[in-house]
Parts: C-alpha cells; sequence; structure tokens
C-alpha cells in the first residue's frame, strides 16, 4: 500500500508568540514539500500558528483528553483541537506515558476520540534502554500497539511513531539495522490486524532526528518520515529534515 510521508514537528513545551515566526520561514521554503508537513506546538499557539501557516503546513496538538467535554480541569478534547484548526494530535508520547502514568489503554481512549473529532492520531510507542537490553523491544511494541491502536484503524486515521525512549533528546540513535526491524515487525502486526488498512499506516521513527541522521533514516525500509523534537524548534533545521524526506 501507498504509505503517506509526513515530517512531524513536536514542540513540547516550547514556545511563545515570539516563535511564530519560525513558521514563515517554515512556509517559505518548505510549503510545497512532496512530503505532509505538521507542527505540534504547546495548545496555547494552535490557533496562532494556523492562522500563520495560511494552510502550507499542518498544525496539530501533544495530546487530547478522551472525552468531549466535561468537569476535566486544564484538559482539553480533540474537537476543541479540532476547533482550532489542528489536523493531526499525538497521543501515547513516552513523555505522557512517564509523567502523566498514561496506560495503552488510556492511549487508545484518546486515540478513538481524536479519530471520533476527525483528526489524525499520532500514535506512539517505543521501549526503554532496559527493556532494549532485556531482549523485550518487539514484545514492548506488540503490547502497546494492540493496546493502544483502536480497532478500525487505516492510513487515514493513525500514523504510528516509533520512538525509544532511551533515543528521545538523547543524541542516541538505533542503528539503521535496529530501526528496519522494528518498522518492518510494526507493518506486519497492522498488517495482520487490519488488512490492507494496516498496511497503509504510516510509520515514523522519532527520537534525536537532525539534518545529518535524517537522510540515511529516511532510507530505512518502511521508514515513512520523522516525528522530530528538539531539531524542529530552528526552521533551518526541520528544514534539512524535511528536504531529505
Ligand atoms: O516527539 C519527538 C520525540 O520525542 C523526539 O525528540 O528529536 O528531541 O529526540 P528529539
Amino acid at each position: 500500500a501507498d504509505r503517506r510521508k509526513l515530517a512531524a514537528g513536536n514542540w513540547k513545551m516550547n514556545g511563545t508568540t515570539a516563535e511564530l515566526s519560525q513558521i514563515d520561514a517554515l512556509v517559505a521554503a518548505h510549503g510545497d514539500a512532496g512530503c505532509e508537513v505538521l507542527i505540534c506546538p504547546p495548545a496555547t499557539l494552535i490557533a496562532p500558528m494556523v492562522a500563520r501557516a495560511g494552510g502550507k503546513i499542518a498544525v496539530g496538538g501533544q495530546d487530547c483528553h478522551a472525552a468531549e467535554k466535561g468537569a476535566h480541569t486544564g484538559d482539553i478534547s480533540a474537537g476543541m483541537l479540532r476547533d482550532a484548526g489542528a489536523s493531526h494530535v499525538i497521543t501515547g508520547h513516552s513523555e505522557r506515558r512517564a509523567d502523566h502514568g498514561e496506560s495503552d489503554a488510556d492511549v487508545r481512549a484518546k486515540t478513538e476520540a481524536a479519530i471520533g473529532a476527525g483528526l489524525v492520531a499520532i500514535v506512539c510507542v517505543g521501549e526503554t534502554l532496559d527493556e532494549r537490553e532485556g531482549g523485550r523491544t518487539l514484545d514492548v511494541i506488540d503490547t502497546q500497539l494492540a493496546g493502544s491502536v483502536p480497532d478500525g484503524a487505516t492510513g487515514d486515521t493513525v500514523v504510528i511513531a516509533y520512538e525509544p525512549v532511551w533515543a528521545i533528546g538523547t543524541g542516541k540513535v538505533p542503528t539503521t539495522e535496529q530501526i528496519a526491524e522494528v518498522h518492518a515487525h510494526m507493518n506486519a502486526r497492522l498488517k495482520e490486524r487490519f488488512g490492507d488498512a494496516g498496511d497503509a499506516i504510516a510509520l515514523l521513527y522519532g527520537g534525536s532526528v537532525k539534518p545529518s541522521n535524517a537522510a540515511e533514516i529516511f532510507a530505512v525500509d518502511k521508514v515513512d518520515g520523522a516525528l522530530v523534537g528538539g531539531a524542529s524548534l530552528k526552521a533551518d533545521d526541520f528544514g534539512g529534515i524535511i528536504a531529505a524526506l
């Protein structure tokens, strides 16, 4: 199946209105890139970023609540993200799993809510260093995929990001063989469960992607793009990654 190519930037808890100017540089340099380009800024910047991007770059949330609305102080629903102009939302990022104790069931509920609101959910999975060294990487991925990805997922509603926890913000990157092994495994599992629709689910790699290593990572079979943290904060760096895809 044809899988969409996506360069996604996750600004995490970085950025105020002053940083919106990064979008102008990205639009100017890469508004007509041959792949989808997405930035997931803090929720406070979604609406102004949508306005500034003028449809040239997609804008997404970093998390959503599973419920549509209600007494959940501080939380934001998928429908609210959509209303602000978002087209995507990240679910199950390892920082949410660790900082907020999100389980696979929580991630699945959020992902269902995202799809229900018309957003594309970028579901994150990935092993810790302990799990990799214990030879449990593929088991962890299986458990997270089975638990976090809802029934009925398709290439139009879900993207999977493989982010080894030990590679996030550390400058450590898995070998291309290690990335290839996990991506082939994920594609096979998704095909098993969803058939052709599963084969069409795009698979991103995330964890210390930089302009200098992007081309090598994108050359790996079944790597359809990247989820980029630190290097997405500067238009020059993110532009270099987009150009490599
Ligand atoms: O969501 C993005 C990832 O956690 C990767 O972050 O590129 O700073 O390592 P990083």
